[in-house]
């Protein structure tokens, strides 16, 4: 069984660079501002966005500080930023069906509203995964040539997958200027059961057992004194197996068998 979380939301980089690499970035929609346009927006009201926002501190935190990193901080953050987000999920630009019944009759005012309130809160430390922000960033900078995809990443890393967008939005950020949301998802990825190392990889019944022992860090000669074999046919399993597996060096079948090769 595998379970799906989300994370960490994160980084706002300084836009001109980033416009120049990424040309072909999403356009942004224009509809909802124009459902804006009908009712002249008043700046945010914190007040009556405390109210509006009863519902959202089930997961974000009664002040925008989430118990769990699995839900981003909303503390602190730009009113407009967060107003645009709520738009942005409610038509369903940005797919976020958790929330969608929580915001389905937010008018563009209560967005401003409740922005304003969760902006006016302090940003505790402590929730965001800083190892993966350094990661999101690092993956948005060096991009991935080899599918020509600078802004989705997966990378798999102690037994979790992780998933990395990033999406270009302009009109959030102060002054107007564009500015990149990195989410980051992981899935938790199960070890390999002997049943999909001999299906997935071909091997045999003892292969997977050399396999396991390898990666538990034994050398030729103690696989053969594990499994009562001369050092020789140990040997010819082990270099069996690497090549099954695919892998270069032994040091490389454990993350196999964790189900962490790419
Ligand atoms: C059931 C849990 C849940 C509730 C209730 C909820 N949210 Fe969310 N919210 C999430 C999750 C999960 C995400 C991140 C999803 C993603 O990665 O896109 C999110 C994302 C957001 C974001 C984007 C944050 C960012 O950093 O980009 C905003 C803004 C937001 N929620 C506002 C609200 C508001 C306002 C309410 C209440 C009206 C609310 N949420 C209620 C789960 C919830």
């Amino acid at each position: 069984m595998s379970f799906r979380h989300v994370i960490a939301l994160a980084a706002l980089f300084g836009a001109g660079s980033l416009m120049a690499q990424e040309p072909a970035a999403p356009p942004v929609a224009t509809a909802p501002a124009a459902a804006a346009a009908a009712a002249p927006l008043k700046p945010g009201d914190a007040n009556s966005g405390q109210a509006k926002s009863a519902t959202c501190g089930a997961c974000h935190g009664i002040d925008g500080n989430p118990a769990s990193s699995q839900y981003p901080k909303l503390a602190g953050q730009h009113e407009n930023y967060i107003a645009r987000q709520i738009e942005l999920i409610k038509t369903n630009q940005r797919a976020n069906p958790v929330m969608m019944g929580f915001i389905a009759s937010m008018t563009p005012q209560d967005m401003h509203d409740v922005g304003a309130y969760f902006a006016s809160k302090s940003s505790l430390p402590g929730v965001a995964d800083a190892k993966l922000v350094a990661k999101g960033e690092a993956l948005y900078r060096g991009g991935d040539k080899a599918t020509n995809t600078p802004a989705l990443r997966e990378v798999r890393a102690d037994g979790r997958v992780y998933h990395l967008r990033g999406t270009l939005a302009t009109g959030w950020m102060p002054g107007g200027e564009a500015g990149v949301l990195v989410t980051a998802a992981f899935e938790l990825v199960n070890p390999l059961t002997d049943l999909e190392l001999r299906s997935r990889y071909g091997l045999s019944a003892r292969e997977v057992e050399v396999a396991r022992l390898v990666a538990t860090g034994l050398s030729n000669q103690e696989v053969a004194e594990q499994l009562g074999v001369s050092y020789f046919t140990a040997r010819n399993h082990v270099e069996r197996v690497l090549s099954k597996l695919g892998v270069g060096n032994r040091s490389r079948v454990g993350a196999v068998l964790r189900n962490e090769a790419a």
